[in-house]
């Protein structure tokens, strides 16, 4: 993978446990979890509801502690046992389901506001950053307009701009496309690989769409059950550029299946479990 030669955004988890303590009840959401992301690596992370996935996300991210264990972004502890809460960074950019645009900001403006109130570029070296990076993306013509006034897709696509303007070595996503029609969620897609493609960012992306996980992942990390570990995980050898052509080949049907299998497995153990816990 010649991102990887790069060095940037490698993420290495290490025995990562996470136990929440609402009100002296302890939960354990995640227990002794490892996990080596490679720089670049579109690496997608499923499992049942519940089972821990954003908690770790979280704990990447700074939003969260962890309990014991370490995640590091190339070799540099985000946090351990110092400092179980990592900081939040411009290094690891999260895509939040509904990070929708300012409505009242142009294209070009939402993609610089960013580094502006950063203090990290001036107002006009923002504003051409950003009518560069929307060039690049193919919507440098829409720039002036409003999100309003774009398509959905090329709404997207500026949302993915914005985040990458301060140059991420990580971008977060947790079911960034949860509950979108399938052609709507196709041009998402589109839209975040053309992206990938030219930068190369690692991405770190939970989903419960199988088909979604294997089309567009490196690999896919089939979680177990709560507390999360890994259970599975998948490496997905087709070739990039992907395009849709690939959802009907017999090595796309195999993937999803094995993935399907495992995350059914786990799934049943959780209604299992919740069975015994209500009896
Ligand atoms: N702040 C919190 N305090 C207490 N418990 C929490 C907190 N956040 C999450 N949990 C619990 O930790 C477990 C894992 O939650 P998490 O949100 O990480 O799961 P998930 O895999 O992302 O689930 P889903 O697929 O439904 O989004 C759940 O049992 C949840 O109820
Ligand atoms: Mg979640």
């Amino acid at each position: 993978m010649p991102s990887s030669l790069l060095g940037k955004g490698a993420i290495s988890i290490r025995n990562v446990t996470k136990i929440y303590d609402p009100e002296g009840v302890n939960v354990m959401a995640v227990d002794d979890c490892s996990l080596e992301i490679a720089a670049g690596e579109v690496c997608m992370i499923v499992g049942p509801s519940g089972c821990g996935k954003t908690t770790l996300l979280n704990a990447i991210a700074g939003f969260h502690s962890v309990t014991t264990g370490e995640i590091y972004l190339d070799g540099e502890m985000l946090c351990g046992p110092e400092k179980p809460l990592a900081e939040q960074g411009a290094d690891r950019i999260v895509v939040f389901q509904h990070g929708a645009l300012f409505p009242w900001k142009t294209l070009v403006e939402n993609v610089a506001y960013g580094p502006i109130v950063q203090g990290i570029l001036s107002k006009k070296e923002a504003h051409e950053k950003a009518e560069g990076m929307l060039t690049e993306a193919g919507i440098g013509d829409m720039s002036q307009k409003y999100p309003g006034e774009v398509s959905s897709g090329m709404a997207r696509r500026a949302e993915i701009v914005r985040a990458l303007i301060n140059d991420p070595k990580v971008l977060l996503l947790d079911e960034p496309y949860r509950a979108m029609d399938a052609l709507t969620k196709s041009i998402m897609h589109e839209a975040l690989l053309e992206v990938y493609d030219r930068t190369k960012v690692t991405i770190f992306f939970i989903t419960h769409d199988l088909e979604e996980a294997i089309f567009l992942g490196d690999r896919v990390v089939v979680m177990t059950t709560r507390p999360a570990k890994t259970k599975k995980i998948l490496d997905v050898n087709i070739p990039r550029p992907r395009d849709y052509q690939v959802l009907s080949s017999e090595e796309f049907r195999l993937l999803v299946n094995e993935a399907k299998d495992a995350v059914h497995e786990e799934a049943v153990k959780a209604f299992e479990a919740g069975e015994r816990e209500l009896a």
